[in-house]
């Protein structure tokens, strides 16, 4: 693997995951810094994104870098039979860079051990969300002014859910977090992740409805049900619409509480909470471009 990919959230360590906040509030007050002057970044998206794909572009864009790849792999030569090994290759010879999104889990990483350049998983399959937990941190972190002691309701889909397993793993490091896992048994929280969490002595408390508990959240983290990942339309049509946040169910949560959730939204969150100020999930979305342009410049070593 190159030494400076990200692929897991745990190839950071806690000094890695500050700094990247440190970074991203700097990019946050002043976005234009012509750090990538002269550089090439490949975005290479085998998956569909909007935010995570327009956000790196954007982050580039404002660091003076310059863009190639695909936001639609139909158009390389995939299509043609290429193997991901040969496609990663050229595109290493090409870019200083490379951000990439792929359905397969370990994708990337086997990416990172065919690139001569650093690669950033950029989401694979079910596995790990990197970027979009640091973006998440950072949302943290402006909203409750710590990522210690961090009371956080996951909800949804935490079986196939990529950004949950990334996160859970990032929170670990800090004092004291609480996790309540609220899913139906078929998305439930894989075992993998409590045994992570039994291992570090982290508690974490696991239910089926969560309006009982709503008051004790600071962060309450929804997450859409990924139609995509199931292999039979049957089980999904079961569990589409298990959990519905509604304004009125947030009558008895903390003021500073956070709704934060990583976007697309299909009906788990209804638009009645938009204009609730405790929803922050499009703030969140614009967080990603200023910790993006944090990743980057961190990796590269440019700041
Ligand atoms: N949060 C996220 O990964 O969104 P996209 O799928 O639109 O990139």
């Amino acid at each position: 693997m190159h030494k400076s990919s990200l692929i897991s959230i745990t190839d950071f360590s806690k000094h890695d995951y500050l700094k990247i906040m440190k970074l991203a509030a700097e990019f946050e007050q002043n976005p234009n810094q012509n750090l990538l002057n002269g550089k090439v970044v490949a975005s290479l998206f085998f998956e569909p994104s909007t935010r995570t794909r327009l956000s790196f572009e954007t982050a580039i864009l404002r660091l003076g870098g310059r863009i190639i790849g695909f936001s639609d792999s139909s158009s390389s030569s995939v299509t043609k039979g290429e193997t991901l090994h040969d496609t990663i290759k050229m595109v290493s010879n090409y870019a200083d860079l490379i951000v990439m999104r792929h359905p397969l889990e370990g994708s990337a990483r086997y990416a990172s051990q065919v690139s001569s350049v650093p690669v950033i998983n950029a989401g694979d399959g079910a596995n790990q969300h990197p970027t979009q937990t640091l973006l998440d941190m950072y949302s943290i972190i402006k909203t409750q002014g710590r990522l210690d002691n961090i009371n956080i309701f996951l909800v949804g889909d935490l079986k196939y859910g990529r950004t949950v397993h990334s996160l859970l793993q990032a929170l670990s490091v800090f004092e004291n977090p609480i996790f309540n896992f609220i899913a139906p048994p078929e998305l439930s929280m894989p075992v993998e992740y409590k045994k992570f969490l039994d291992q570090k002595g982290i508690r974490y408390f696991e239910h089926t409805e969560f309006t009982d508990i709503i008051s004790e959240a600071d962060i309450i983290y929804m997450t859409r049900v990924q139609k995509e990942r199931f292999t039979d339309p049957i089980e999904y049509e079961k569990v589409k619409n298990v959990y519905i946040l509604k304004n009125k169910m947030l009558a008895n949560t903390k003021p500073s509480m956070r709704i934060l959730h990583p976007l697309p939204r299909i009906n788990e969150i209804h638009t009645d909470v938009d204009s609730n100020p405790q929803a922050y999930y499009f703030k969140q979305a614009l967080n990603g471009v200023f910790t993006r342009e944090a990743i980057i410049t961190h990796i590269l070593g440019l700041k």
